[in-house]
């Protein structure tokens, strides 16, 4: 491949604002019962945790991705339009795409993730092995709203990509920590972008399934404790986006399947009464009441498909592992 000196170039559409995240957990803990949502769950630190999870035995969706990717990776590319501008949601290292350049040959990378800063050593690495290949890093959060925006699609366009078909490409199995409500509209929105490139572009989805609790428990509360960490760990962010005084040690993890909805609930128990101040409040929580931090949905393949076609995608089709514990869905736009 020439090198041609090509430097990846970035966008930060999301700003955080100080402050702009109060009023949304004060309104989660003064609720009954209390939540937090799970973005609080990734700080600097939560994200080591979340990395570390991963790597645990009980944890099971990670690995299960991976080797679909690796063995039917070909397979899927077949389906899919080549040459087309790969939109990676929540990249984080970039990883998970980049080992698919090779099978999509794609004619651009579009990594997004809330900051562009996380990007941008990896993509400067990931730009000096794929010298040819156009990558733009776009800073959004996507979860509240997905579009490409202006500047992104202003530099496809000045690079003659404006008519090239898009893959949004989501593993990760991400698409569980929303509620069926906003999944769909995140997927009408990944619907639009594809819809907006040339013919042929699709969703390409890691979705995890239904299966024994025997099995998805201990992957939400795995032996070593790293998860009841990483979920304890979401009090120590609070305390300080919120100047709050929540003792992390008071609090128990619990992590349970709630069969009737198809999900993991993450809960935080209070261990004895708790009085939880923060700078204009305050809650007391009885022993044993629970705050609501995490659902990771699981899907049965035809209910997920159910949800692509509603969300108006075609025909999808999906590859799954021996157990069939996790799908990888193609759905084309
Ligand atoms: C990021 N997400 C797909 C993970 C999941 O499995 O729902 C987050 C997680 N929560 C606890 N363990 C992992």
């Amino acid at each position: 491949m020439r090198y041609t000196d090509q430097a990846p170039q970035f966008v930060q559409l999301h700003h955080p604002v100080p402050g702009a995240v109060r009023p949304e957990l004060i309104a989660g803990l003064q609720e009954t019962p209390a939540r937090i949502a799970p973005k609080f769950l990734y700080d600097a630190l939560g994200s080591r945790l979340f990395d570390a999870i991963t790597e645990l035995p009980e944890y099971y969706p990670t690995r299960t991705e991976a080797a679909l990717f690796t063995q039917h990776g070909a397979d899927m590319a077949r389906h899919m339009p080549a040459g087309a501008v790969l939109i990676d949601l929540g990249a984080g290292s970039c990883a998970k795409a980049a080992r698919l350049f090779p099978v999509l040959q794609p004619a651009a990378y579009v990594p997004v993730d809330i900051s562009v800063d996380y990007l941008r050593d990896t993509l400067r690495e990931l730009q000096q092995r794929h010298s040819e290949l156009p990558m733009l890093g776009l800073g959004m959060d996507f979860s509240t709203r997905f579009t490409l925006g202006a500047a992104a699609t202003e530099w496809l366009a000045d690079r003659g990509l404006a008519e090239q078909p898009r893959v949004v490409f989501y593993p990760g199995s991400s698409i569980g920590n929303f509620l069926p409500d906003e999944a769909l509209a995140l997927l009408c929105q990944a619907h639009a972008v594809c819809e907006a490139g040339g013919s042929g572009g699709g969703l390409l989805i890691g979705v995890d399934r239904v299966k024994p609790r025997t099995v998805l428990e201990p992957a939400y509360d795995d032996a070593l404790g790293v998860t009841a960490a990483f979920n304890r760990n979401l009090l120590r962010h609070v305390n300080r986006l919120l100047g709050a005084d929540f003792a992390p040690a008071a609090w128990q993890h619990v992590g349970l399947y709630n069969a009737e909805a198809s999900r993991i609930e993450m809960h935080l128990q209070a261990s004895g009464t708790q009085t939880v101040r923060w700078d204009g409040g305050e809650r007391t929580f009885a022993d044993g009441e629970r705050l609501h931090t995490e659902n990771s949905y699981k899907w049965d393949p035809e209910d997920f498909e159910a949800l692509l076609r509603e969300a108006g995608f075609g025909a999808p089709r999906h590859w799954t592992d021996a157990n069939n514990w996790f799908s990888v869905f193609w759905a084309p736009a």
